[in-house]
């Protein structure tokens, strides 16, 4: 966890991991470095037993990430473009199969691939001045990284429309209403809020979080009563966990659970 990076930053905090996005002169943007830092970043906390709950975070207080750096578009081919698309939507598929919760801390300007980003991450806590927003089209492209996917899903087709197809800008206030964050917070108490939310996912039982996540992220892409099935097997499987019977016992004795996570 000591590796340092060109273009983000990975803080252990307990048993949180804190990933920062470090390009804040240019608002945060992806680029292709950054791509590959945060997919090594991301493979490391996943494989750390230490690490329960991962939180990404853009560095300063202007921008999560403003999405795909622009910069390197003059000279792109479609090929490399498709490739680029492609190789987003792994890293980001990634953040949603990662067996440990991952919390996008938005921070600011939450644009294009900075908003797929966070579309990949289970919960999106708002700084009360973020803003949120898909304006590819108004570049004359569409998402490439999920987003014309997985917004539709969050926030229903009318509303993915507008800001797809219009490229409006959605202020916290509205995210929050359309469900599209969890909550908003003014900006000094945005870190202080993430951790309690990651403390309180880092004390429950990984192995249940694990599957809780597969059930819901899989579960709704199959047919119902595929789901339901994965469901049952999911949930047997926890049966044969320590953490089941410390749950129990705490539940028993009124006393606190101390999930460890076999
Ligand atoms: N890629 C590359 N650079 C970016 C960027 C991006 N996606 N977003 C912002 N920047 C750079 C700006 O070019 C500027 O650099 P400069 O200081 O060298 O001129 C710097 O970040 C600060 O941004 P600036 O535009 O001056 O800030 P602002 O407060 O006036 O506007 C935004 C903020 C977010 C509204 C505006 O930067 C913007 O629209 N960014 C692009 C968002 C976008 O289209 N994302 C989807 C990309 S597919």
């Amino acid at each position: 966890m000591s590796k340092s990076y060109e273009t983000i930053k990975v803080e252990r905090e307990e048993r949180i991991a804190w990933i920062t996005l470090n390009r804040p002169h240019r608002l945060n943007a992806l680029n292709d470095v950054m791509m590959e830092e945060l997919l090594d970043a991301l493979t490391t906390v996943e494989n750390d037993p230490g690490v329960r709950c991962v939180v990404i975070i853009g560095e300063g207080d202007r921008a999560f990430s403003a999405g795909a750096d622009i910069t390197a578009f003059p000279k792109i081919t479609p090929t490399r473009a498709e490739e680029l698309s492609r190789k987003g939507q792994k890293v980001f598929s990634m953040i949603e199969e990662m067996s440990k919760p991952v919390i996008a801390a938005l921070n600011g300007y939450t644009l294009g691939g900075g908003l797929e980003l966070a579309l990949a991450c289970d919960f999106r806590i708002a700084s009360e001045h973020a803003e949120l927003g898909n304006p590819e089209i108004n570049l004359g492209i569409i998402p490439g990284w999920g987003g014309t996917q997985k917004l539709v899903r969050i926030i229903g087709l009318r509303n993915a429309k507008r800001l797809i197809m219009l490229g409006e800008r959605l202020k916290a206030d509205e995210a929050l209403q359309l469900g599209l964050v969890d909550k908003v917070v003014p900006f000094e108490r945005l870190r202080d809020e993430v951790k309690a939310l990651a403390q309180k996912l880092s004390e429950g039982p990984p192995i249940a979080l694990k599957y809780a996540k597969y059930a819901l992220n899989f579960g709704s892409q199959v047919p119902l009563e595929v789901g339901l099935r994965l469901e049952s097997a999911l949930m047997a499987l926890l049966f044969s966990t320590n953490d089941v019977k410390r749950g129990i016992e705490a539940f028993m004795s009124k006393s606190k659970p101390q999930f460890k996570g076999d």
